[in-house]
């Protein structure tokens, strides 16, 4: 699905990924990707989704290479992502976030409207259903036409979640979905993913919670000053002694 073939990437001076090389398959449901804080995650995720092109390597996703594509036609290829810090608009309504999110049938509405406006018309109600749907698996319908900067922290990071949703992705990047959540929010957020994931979506998950990483992950990659230092399982990464020293030289943790 996912492949990155020696991606190298600096600011300035500072040399922030080196040589990271991985494949992601449809058969891990989600991968997680931990590392000591600056360690590399949130940069490795922009690279791949093109907000930074890197200096070296290559990025492909389902044989494709996406090293000259823009963003926005990265998440039309089925890759999706959400940010460590939200990108929602406050002043829009909870639906309106989730509509306004570009979908392939908004990419034929310009032209279809001329030809066939009812057809377009059907289109957007289909869009509609789509977002009404998504809120409810995320429990936020009772919102729906609250403006989105009414809602929690956490329900901001549900919403995230669900703007990816309306792009039917294959694999969704997600970075540190529940930092500064509570813990009611975070088993929530376990049952949304796992419905998602029933559903065919695949992750690749940035996160802190080492619990967390145990419970969801099939496989767990870690990156130490930008280079990978591990690729397998969690209980295997708790043991090893590299992963053991990047977090005990930094101010991360491991489970014990
Ligand atoms: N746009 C940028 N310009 C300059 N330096 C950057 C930029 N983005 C990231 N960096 C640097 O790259 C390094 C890695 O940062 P990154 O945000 O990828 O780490 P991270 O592993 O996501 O950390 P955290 O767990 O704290 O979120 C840091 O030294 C950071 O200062
Ligand atoms: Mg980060």
């Amino acid at each position: 699905m996912l492949e990155l073939h020696s991606i190298y990437k600096s600011f300035g001076g500072n040399q922030v990924l080196r040589d990271v090389s991985f494949a992601l398959d449809n058969k891990t449901p989600i991968t997680g990707l931990i590392g000591p804080n600056g360690s590399g995650k949130s940069t490795l995720f922009h690279v791949v989704m093109g907000f930074y092109s890197q200096d070296k390597g290559r990025v492909l996703f389902n044989g494709q290479h996406l090293d000259t594509l823009p963003p926005e036609k990265r998440c039309h290829s089925g890759l999706s992502c959400t940010f460590q810090d939200s990108r929602m608009l406050t002043f829009m309504t909870v639906l309106e976030n989730l509509t306004a999110i570009p979908t392939p049938q908004h990419g034929e509405s310009l032209v279809k409207s001329f030809f066939s406006p009812l057809l377009v018309h059907r289109q957007e109600k289909e869009i509609q259903e789509k977002a009404r749907d998504i809120l409810e698996l995320l429990s936020l319908s009772s919102l729906a036409d609250a403006p989105a900067g009414s809602l929690s922290y956490g329900q901001r990071k549900l919403l995230e979640i669900g703007r990816v949703m309306m792009t039917d992705p294959q694999l969704v990047l997600l970075d540190e979905p529940t930092a500064g959540i509570n813990p009611t929010l975070i088993q929530s957020l376990v049952k949304i993913l796992e419905t998602l994931v029933q559903r065919g979506m695949r992750f690749f998950l940035v996160e802190h919670n080492m619990p967390l990483v145990s419970q969801l992950c099939d496989r767990v990659l870690v990156l130490d000053a930008g280079e990978l230092i591990f690729d397998g399982c969690a209980t295997a990464a708790k043991k090893d002694k590299n992963v053991i020293q990047a977090y005990l030289g930094s101010d991360g943790y491991v489970e014990a």
